[in-house]
């Protein structure tokens, strides 16, 4: 068989990221099928008259991105493509939520209804007003500035003291990620996140062509030195984070901590993209990266956590020589966020029904996190309230095993592989305490849990 020769012609950029470009067009054209073994780096070298350090680049770029797989001495093969879900119900499995009699807890949402009448009241105001037309147009800017000016507000409920001129409407914090990535990269650029991220993040890296790539954590949230080396390694220049309640570890990075990686971040150049959805959960968080510094960093949030995820408002707040090409996005993909919802969010932000809901929300994930720590144990349990817990498991469990056995029970749980970014997928699950619908339901689905770790992988003769 003739030698694979990758087609750099008339493609841009570095010669390595032309010859993954070529590889990534054979494998999908069926030129190259699984189990191909690619040349060795010297004789592709010496065909392509470059170095070898670029066909290893190259190399280590295909394989960064899911298209190979290569062992030192064993040469570099054509791998089959990961499932690159586009859904977040891939990850989440949200479908399963629907069924009769199961008991959700993979998703982090608002408990309960509590949010309700306030957003009944809203709608009913807005149904009487005799200006509506104002909101039944386009919004060429993409926003009111009375939303901008509210959701300015609502920052400052989060720690993000910020200008309504730099604050961007979005449809959600999903739309917020999608828009900031956007314009702060290019199509093949690496994004760098924590090692287990929120999985939105993989699906907006995805649907834009962004690789993402895990940086190591430990108790503390991001390693500074592992941020530094992946920082040098990928020359990435973003990195989304959650510093205050981690999805899934909910950890909370501690100031110095933050120090650190900012200190990392501006010492490469790159921008800090925080995303402060679970900020209001915790009790007295350190000051938040975009207040340390707001020169190398974008917050984004949404209202979906403290109030209703069906509102659909977000924002990015991000320095104002950015603001415009975040827009254009929203532009691009939503032409604007809905003003009528808009203006729900706006009302319940000025009169206070916003952040009162948002309280509600932290008292109750104090009440459910409690019930935790009585059914699964303190060690189980984040220090301070949070939608969820994160459970790595005692061997020999599997993640995908617990998550199957424990829906076989009727509760479904978001394995780690979900929010994982490495190919190291620890054995953990990420179980939701907010989303079932009543303590009852939740003190059912915790016993399920605490069933399955006591009794292992193999107790009561149970599928592995
Ligand atoms: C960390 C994080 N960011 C963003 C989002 C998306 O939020 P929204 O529902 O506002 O799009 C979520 C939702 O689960 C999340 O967990």
């Amino acid at each position: 068989m003739s030698i694979w020769l990758p087609d750099v012609t008339g493609r841009s950029g570095p010669l390595y990221r032309a010859i993954v470009e070529a590889l990534a067009d054979d494998v999908a054209a069926g030129r190259l099928p699984v189990g191909t073994r690619l040349p060795p780096h010297r004789d592709l070298a010496w065909r392509l008259h470059c170095t070898v350090g670029t066909i290893a680049r190259a190399y280590a770029e295909a394989a960064r991105r899911g298209l190979v797989d290569g062992q030192v001495g064993r040469g570099t093969y054509v791998v089959e493509p990961a499932a690159a879900p586009r859904h977040l119900h891939d990850y989440v499995a949200a479908r399963a939520v629907e069924a009769d009699g199961v008991v959700d807890m993979a998703i982090n949402r608002p408990s309960g209804d509590l949010s309700s009448p306030a957003v009944a009241d809203a709608l009913r105001r807005l149904a009487d007003r005799n200006d509506l037309g104002a909101l039944l147009g386009y919004q060429l800017d993409g926003v009111l500035p009375r939303h901008r000016a509210a959701l300015a507000r609502w920052a400052a409920l989060e720690g993000v003291t910020v200008r309504p001129e730099q604050i961007i409407c979005t449809v959600g914090g999903q739309q917020a990620i999608l828009v900031t990535l956007a314009a702060l990269s290019r199509p093949g650029d690496v994004i760098l996140a924590e090692e287990l991220t929120y999985p939105g993040l993989k699906v907006a890296a995805g649907l834009l062509d962004r690789v993402v790539e895990g940086v190591a954590m430990d108790g503390q949230g991001l390693c500074p030195d592992a941020l530094d080396q992946a920082l040098r390694t990928t020359r990435a220049r973003v990195v989304y984070c959650l510093p205050t309640n981690q999805n899934p570890t909910m950890v909370v990075m501690p100031l110095a901590r933050r120090q650190e990686i900012i200190a990392v971040a501006r010492r490469h150049g790159a921008v800090l993209v925080e995303d402060g959805i679970y900020a209001f959960l915790a009790e007295s968080p350190p000051p938040s990266l975009w207040s340390l510094a707001p020169d190398c960093c974008v917050y984004l949030s949404s209202l979906s956590k403290a109030v209703a995820p069906a509102l659909r408002v977000g924002f990015v707040a991000a320095p104002e020589a950015l603001v415009n090409r975040i827009n254009g996005n929203v532009s691009a993909s939503t032409m604007m966020v809905p003003p009528l919802l808009g203006e729900v969010a706006a009302q319940m932000i000025e009169n206070g029904a916003a952040e009162a809901a948002m309280r509600r929300q932290a008292a109750e994930a104090r009440e459910r996190m409690a019930l935790a720590r009585i059914l699964l144990g303190e060690a189980a349990c984040p220090a301070g309230p949070a939608f969820n817990l994160w459970l790595p498991l005692p061997p020999p469990w599997r993640a995908d095993a617990f998550a199957a056995e424990a829906y076989r029970r009727g509760v479904v749980l978001a394995p780690a592989g979900s929010f994982a970014t490495t190919r190291q997928v620890p054995e953990a699950v990420r179980v939701s305490i907010s989303a079932p619908p009543s303590h009852a339901a939740l003190r059912s689905g915790l016993k399920v849990v605490a069933e399955l770790l006591a009794a292992g992988p193999d107790g009561g003769g149970l599928m592995v």
